[in-house]
């Protein structure tokens, strides 16, 4: 019998988008990211991801975000082999398999109790080295981590969910907690905001989005003294891009050229401290 699907609240529940999105990827013909793991536990729980429908070039969008956010951090790793990798709101995803960290560094998931919950009973124990069950609003999930080792942080789909003033906190936690590192999410800009209004995927997590979105990808150097923007990754620019179907490949070679239209899709951030 297929294990039930668990109980979520709205807020919880934004990590079923991700994750299907990254299953029907996996289903592909020539999938982005190839996420095995993720095609196993949407199929295991049964879940209906058509009820989501999740477009196609979202299916993408999602699987290249994600193999970006996994090349910054193990990229990280590999240069710091004693570092801590943290997957911040890291809902069912099995990043740390992906990237295979060096077994000298220390990866961490963290989110909300439930989800961390659904993550032992779904995942296999590989998958989450360390789980810390904590809202990343407050400050106590920094308690147990080493504060002499340098950090990778990366926030896959977490920063719609935070509303500004509780994403500079965050940052300013880990970078205060760390002597070093780097912090790496996906963008969210105004007009991503503005489409979260109108797309029909999006009306699931209509309610629980915060964040006021920004287009400037040096906003966030305002947001602590330390923290320095270091690379913008304009997903249009990426190798990937000659694997997209023949339309989205087209759209994309040819927002490519402009940085601004590029931020209107998909894009990666990574800040060092
Ligand atoms: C869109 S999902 C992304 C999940 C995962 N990163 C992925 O790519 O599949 C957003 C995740 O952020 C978590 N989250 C949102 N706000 C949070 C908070 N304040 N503290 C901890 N986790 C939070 C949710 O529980 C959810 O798992």
């Amino acid at each position: 019998m297929a294990p039930t699907v668990p109980a979520f609240t709205p807020l919880q529940a934004s990590l079923w988008l991700t994750l299907c999105g990254r299953a029907l990827d996996n289903r592909l013909p020539l999938p982005i990211l190839g996420d095995k793991m993720a095609d196993e536990i949407v199929r295991k729980v049964d879940y209906d991801y058509k009820k989501l429908r999740i477009p196609s070039g979202s299916v993408i969008s999602i699987a290249h975000r994600a193999k970006k956010l996994d090349e910054v951090a193990q990229r990280f790793l590999a240069r710091n082999p004693d570092g801590v990798g943290l997957d911040l709101g890291a809902g069912l995803d099995s990043r740390v398999l992906r990237i295979t960290p060096p077994p000298t560094a220390d990866w961490y998931d963290i989110d909300l109790p439930e989800v961390m919950a659904a993550r032992q009973d779904l995942l296999p124990a590989e998958a989450t080295p360390h789980g810390i069950s904590a809202d990343l609003t407050g400050g106590a999930w920094l308690d147990s981590l080493p504060t002499d080792r340098p950090v990778v942080a990366v926030a896959d789909g977490l920063i719609a969910f935070l509303s500004e003033q509780e994403m500079i906190s965050l940052v300013g936690r880990i970078i205060d907690h760390f002597p070093s590192g780097e912090i790496a999410f996906n963008g969210y800009s105004t007009f991503a905001v503005r489409m979260q209004k109108i797309v029909p995927v999006a009306k699931v997590i209509r309610e629980v989005t915060k964040f006021p979105g920004f287009n400037d990808p040096k906003t966030p150097e305002r947001w602590h003294p330390k923290l320095k923007l270091a690379r913008e990754i304009l997903c249009t620019r990426e190798p990937e891009v000659d694997r997209f179907p023949p339309f989205l490949r087209l759209m994309n070679r040819m927002s490519a050229p402009s940085a601004a239209v590029s931020r209107l899709g998909n894009t990666i951030l990574v800040y060092r401290f």
